[in-house]
């Protein structure tokens, strides 16, 4: 069947229409015309597979990796780097009324600093695109030009240096896989939070603490919540080693934290945030939150969860380049 792309949705798969059916077809780029055949049919919509590309878009490229289209982990490498960004900016504007422009990445390939490989039969892989099939893999271009067998999968390049303040990580918390963007997010974070001129500022899902100890000298105090005691064993040793003081960590899970103060920094993981959380801000004296997410849709869910509070602004971060997703940060008000 012939198809024409409408638009490349979250995820990266193109969107075709046929007698309005919708049918996904990945590895597309919007206004292309294709060849497809149907691979599965479900209720409200069905799923093809690319046979030939009849009209070919201009921001078509080769992918820079062999195994683009069998590994799971990328999704876009078949666009240029301008069509990446402009589509999931495009994603974005779908979901929020006010979408800044989208900061690039410094750079679009060796960018990840972990990766997880899987292992089987002795050889080392990734899971396919059926986010199922173990597929073989001897390099990623993510994350090194190296071979996967010769090198660690962390790179260990000593302590993360924000501003003034060293900053410790490690494999076993979690911590942004692409630290260069992750400076320009930090920075972008403690820019929003110096125009609110905070009094306390709770840090919700603080991780090793950066946010927490970045934004310190802007209040007075900063309670900082974590449910993995790793994290916050190394966010405390991060707060002595800079000779931070007012800021107070806590392993628990942000569902039983108390709120404090007037500015809510927040930061869950892709599902987003438990309804108790939420309820829990609704409840506080919070006036602002600004909400950090690698995840559009429970993005979005949660915003709508937040009665009371209206979006103010949405900036997109690319610190995924060649894969479909995209981080944001948002700011709340009431
Ligand atoms: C996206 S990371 C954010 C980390 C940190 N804000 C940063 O920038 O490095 C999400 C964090 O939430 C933590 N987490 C997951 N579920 C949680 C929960 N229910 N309560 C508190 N923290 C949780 C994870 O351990 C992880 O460190």
């Amino acid at each position: 069947m012939k198809l024409k792309i409408e638009k490349v949705v979250f995820g990266g798969d193109g969107l075709a229409l046929d007698q309005g059916q919708v049918i996904f077809v990945p590895f597309t780029i919007e206004n292309e015309v294709v060849s497809a055949e149907i691979t599965s049919r479900h209720k409200k919509f069905s799923r093809a597979r690319v046979l030939e590309v009849i009209k070919k878009s201009s921001e078509r490229r080769t992918p820079p990796c062999p195994y683009f289209g069998i590994c799971g982990g990328c999704q876009l490498q078949h666009m240029s780097y301008e069509e990446q960004v402009r589509v999931k900016e495009a994603q974005l504007k779908e979901l929020f009324p006010i979408v800044l422009p989208i900061v690039k990445a410094p750079k679009t390939l060796y960018y990840r600093k972990k990766i997880s490989p899987c292992h089987e039969q002795g050889l080392l892989g990734f899971k396919g695109i059926d986010n199922c099939t173990f597929v073989p893999i001897d390099r990623c271009l993510l994350f090194s030009d190296k071979l996967l067998k010769e090198i660690p999968h962390f790179k260990e390049e000593g302590p993360f240096l924000i501003d003034s303040l060293s900053i410790e990580v490690s494999s076993k918390a979690f911590c942004q896989n692409f630290p260069e963007q992750s400076l320009n997010l930090y920075h972008y974070i403690k820019s929003l939070v110096a125009k609110e001129n905070p009094v306390i500022i709770t840090d919700l899902y603080c991780g090793v603490g950066i946010t927490s100890l970045l934004n310190a000298p802007l209040a007075e105090k900063v309670f900082g919540i974590e449910l993995s005691n790793e994290a916050i064993r190394l966010a405390k040793r991060n707060a002595l080693k800079n000779g931070i003081e007012n800021v107070f960590f806590k392993a628990q899970k942000a569902e039983n934290a108390v709120i404090s103060g007037d500015l809510v920094l927040i930061n869950p993981p892709r599902t987003g945030a438990d309804t108790r959380v939420l309820q829990n801000i609704l409840h506080s004296k919070a006036r602002t939150i600004i909400y950090t997410s690698c995840n559009p849709s429970t993005l979005q869910r949660d915003i709508k969860r937040l009665e009371g509070f209206t979006l103010d602004s949405c900036k997109p971060f690319d610190m995924f380049p060649q894969t479909s997703h995209v981080e944001v940060v948002t700011v709340l008000r009431r």
